[in-house]
């Protein structure tokens, strides 16, 4: 049955889904409230050369053209300054195959440890910037800080995407990834 209500919203009855048609509301916690929160690992290279790896969540697409995508570094992390300081960074889609390295990275922070060697990530180097890509990652996505915000507890680099590396076997002949076959942790 079609309905349109007071507030503009139409539709059709019969495709409105039961479990939460019209149920009451109550004001909520607001941090983190935007769900499902994107997991990838974010590897960058510091002005010495040094490589380093952290999980992040805060991050998304921000311009289709030309394409941009942003992440939110907390000025405390180890990894912080080199992405300040190069300009650049290389987000890494991650498989539930690499969940065990993916936590581990996000929970250990550099200053401390190398976390690099203890969990033997393999990197290789970016084509387009000075940042490594994660070689067991499915698709890494190099690229250059052309702005940055500071939001509050975050900062936002936003970085202007220079290469994408996918894998072959997710990739077809127009370069189009196939995201379906990746099992997001
Ligand atoms: C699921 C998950 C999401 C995270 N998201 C972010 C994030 O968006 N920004 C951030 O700065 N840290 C985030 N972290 C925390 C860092 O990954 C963590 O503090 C890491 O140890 C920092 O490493 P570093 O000090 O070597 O840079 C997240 C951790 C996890 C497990």
């Amino acid at each position: 049955m079609e309905f349109s209500n007071e507030t503009g919203v139409s539709g059709n009855t019969d495709k409105v889904a039961d479990k939460f048609a019209a149920t009451v509301k109550k004001q909520a916690n607001m941090k983190s409230c935007l769900q499902p929160i994107p997991k990838v690992l974010v590897s960058c290279r510091g002005l010495d050369g040094e490589n380093n790896v952290l999980a992040v969540g805060y991050c998304g697409n921000c311009s289709y053209n030309p394409p941009m995508v942003m992440v939110g570094i907390v000025p405390t992390r180890y990894s912080y300054h080199m992405i300040k300081e190069s300009g650049c960074f290389v987000v890494n889609l991650v498989d539930k195959s690499y969940q065990k390295a993916f936590d581990y990275l996000g929970s250990h922070s550099k200053s401390d440890e190398d976390k690099l060697a203890a969990m033997s990530i393999r990197l290789t180097n970016g084509e387009k910037v000075n940042a490594p890509i994660l070689s067991d990652c499915p698709v890494n996505i190099e690229c250059k800080v052309v702005d940055s915000i500071v939001t509050g507890s975050h900062e936002m680099f936003i970085g202007k995407v220079e290469y994408v590396h996918a894998d072959v076997n997710l990739t077809d002949n127009e370069g189009n990834i196939d995201f379906s076959q990746i099992d997001f942790i």
